[in-house]
Parts: structure tokens; sequence; C-alpha cells
């Protein structure tokens, strides 16, 4: 029985060029006329609760608002999201962005202009982040701060990104780094680092959800890697697979264009079914398998090199001290439905004031 309900979907198309982009998103993506993404959205939306408009930036397709318009108003049920560098944003009519979205996360990476420009490459990612965070706040919409953790966030921008998430009245989330398409194994980060930021949020923050990985050594409970178990992602060439990092004939479950494939098709396809039943030999008999379930898929698949490898952060693996890791205490309270929350493996949390 088909069990996803959550669907991240991106055009591919974008204004900037980042050193880390997990797509290399450029000018060029998807380039389907509004009725071919009409009738996707009629085939996927009598079945899901919320989709999230995420690699490229949105508004560089210029489909993308009639589609947001036309899911908003035949499927009022399902919730939309935004990830988004701030241009989709600061272009937008703002109480059409209230009318359309339930939440938007603006990606910001460094609290320092020249280092976030550097970083996306891109003169004007600074004023646009900043100027959609204004625009959020001023809405008192839910919105986030997402910032993608590399090798070089330091714990200085940790603290900066969190006093722009007080100024903004954001919450902050953390797309770990993960190597693929222009993300390089110099951004990669290990292990013993991730565990390192965690403790150091530690008294700094209220997590809204947490990483697997993390939960089942702090003692929190998380919603498993949720890949391809109640979440999918659809690719700028209608290919579907469980994740946004992971694309390709590889990881496809099928294309949502053909005739005959529906999401209980996509649900159902070979690929899908690998997923759902993945064991990892090292997991057995240890103390956090319940919670954690290998971690992350994509981390596994992407950083040791299949999915029966475990999750790049866990600390068993890395041999890091566990009793010193079971002694963080976390604060983990879900107070709100973002669409963030349960689609990928991803840390929310919020600035205690
Ligand atoms: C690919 S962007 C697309 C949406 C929008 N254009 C933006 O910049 O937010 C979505 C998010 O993925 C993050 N991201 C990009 N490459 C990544 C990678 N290799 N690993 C993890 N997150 C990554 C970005 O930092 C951003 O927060």
């Amino acid at each position: 029985m088909n069990k996803i309900k959550k669907v991240g979907w991106g055009f591919e198309i974008c204004n900037m060029h980042c050193r880390h982009c997990y797509n290399s998103s450029t000018e060029r993506g998807c380039k389907y006329t509004f009725e071919q993404l009409k009738e996707i959205a009629d085939k996927i939306c009598p079945q899901i609760e919320d989709i999230n408009f995420g690699t490229g930036e949105f508004i560089c397709n210029p489909n993308a608002l009639d589609l947001a318009r036309y899911i908003k108003d035949t499927y009022p049920h399902v919730k939309m999201a935004v990830t988004s560098n701030g241009s989709t944003i600061v272009q937008m009519e703002p109480e059409e962005v209230k009318r359309l979205f339930s939440d938007i996360d603006i990606s910001l990476d460094y609290p320092d202009e020249k280092k976030h420009c550097d970083f996306r490459r891109h003169e004007k990612s600074w004023e646009w982040a900043i100027g959609a965070l204004r625009v959020l706040d001023e809405l008192q919409m839910p919105h986030s701060i997402v910032t993608c953790i590399t090798s070089e966030t330091k714990n200085e921008d940790l603290e900066g990104l969190l006093g722009i998430a007080r100024q903004y009245r954001a919450n902050l989330r953390f797309n770990w780094f993960r190597k693929v398409g222009r993300g390089n194994e110099d951004l990669r980060i290990t292990a013993r680092r991730a565990w390192e930021i965690i403790e150091f949020l530690s008294d700094k923050v209220v997590f809204e959800c947490i990483d697997p990985i993390f939960a089942g050594v702090l003692g929190v409970e998380a919603i498993p890697c949720p890949a391809g178990r109640i979440s999918c992602r659809i690719h700028a060439s209608m290919d579907i697979s469980c994740y946004p990092f992971l694309k390709g004939a590889e990881w496809s479950g099928g294309n949502i264009l053909d005739k005959g494939i529906d999401l209980d098709a996509i649900y159902t396809s070979a690929i899908f079914q690998k997923l759902r039943a993945r064991k990892v030999a090292a997991c057995q008999d240890c103390e956090f398998e319940k919670t954690c379930k290998g971690g992350c898929i994509t981390r596994a698949v992407l950083h040791n090199g299949s999915m029966s490898e475990v999750d790049d952060y866990c600390p068993v693996a890395a041999s890091l001290d566990i009793n010193r890791l079971k002694r963080i205490k976390i604060r983990l309270q879900p107070t709100s439905e973002l669409v963030h929350n349960g689609y990928l493996c991803t840390t929310i949390c919020r600035p205690i004031v």
C-alpha cells in the first residue's frame, strides 16, 4: 500500500552556481509545459499531503508559479513549501507568498555577505536572502534559514547564523553536506565534526527534528530515514527517486509522465522496495539500531559506497566516545508542521532567545 505523502519537486533551473550544489543546477533545466506539469499534479495531489519545491530556484521556471496557483486552487489539502535562495520571494507579491505556501526555507550558508556570495558564486546572494527573510518575518509566516553544513562551516558561523535566525524570528535548518554533483570531497565533514556541532548547539537551541543517526544516542525520538517510505522526489526529467541527492536510472522508480506510472507504481517499483528492505549488517546487535535504523541512506550510498553500509555520521563506526555523546543533553520539542520535517533526513532547530 502506497504510503508516500511528502513529495519534493525540483525543476533544476537555477540563477546561481553554488560551489556545493548536489544537482549541479544551471540556467538549463525542466522545460515542460504548464499542461504537462498540471498532468503530474493531477496524478499525485489526490494522494499526498505536501510538496516542497527545491532543486533549482522555483521562480526560474516560467511555469512554476502557475503550477503552485493551480495546486492551491484545485487541491487545497496539499501544503506547499519552497526552498529558495531568496530571489523567488523578493520577486513575488508578498500576499501571494502567504496565500500559496505554508512555510518557506531561505538558504544562507554564512552569516557574512562576502563568504555567502562567494560560496554561491552570485553577487546578489546575500541581498536576496536577507530581503526574503525580512519579507517572511513581516508576513509572520513560518520560515527557516537553511544552511548547508560543510567542512568549512566554523562554530563562529553557526553563532552568526543563530543571531540572524533570532533577528528574523526564523528556525534554523541544517542540510548536512552530501558529496554529489558539484559538491566535492573537500566539503565533506567527518562524523566527529558532525557530533561536535550537535554538542555545540545543544545548549543554544530547541530542536524541532533531528537526523535519525543522532537520535538514538541522544535518547530522543526520530522519524527513520523517510526515503522511499513516506517521501520521494520528482526530478527535472520527471523520473522519481527516493531522495533529491540520488538520481539517474539506477535510482528511478519510474517516470511520472509515462502512461500507467503513478505514485502507487513508484512505491512498488523494484528500487523503492529494495530501499525499504535495506539491512545494514554493521547495525546488527547495535544498541541504537531500533532508533536510527542505519541512519540516512544517502550518506551511506554517497559517502560509504552502498545502502548496505552505515550512515557516514555513525558514531559507533567512527569509534567516537559513545558514553561522552550520551551525556549530551538536547531539547527536542516538535511544535509545528513544517513541510521539511519528515521529508528528508535533516535537523531543524529554534534558537533559544
Ligand atoms: C539545491 S538548493 C535549491 C533551492 C534553492 N535554489 C536554494 O538555494 O535554496 C536546496 C538546498 O540544498 C542545499 N544543498 C545544495 N547542495 C548540497 C549538498 N551537496 N549537500 C547538502 N545540501 C546541499 C542548499 O544549500 C539549499 O539549502
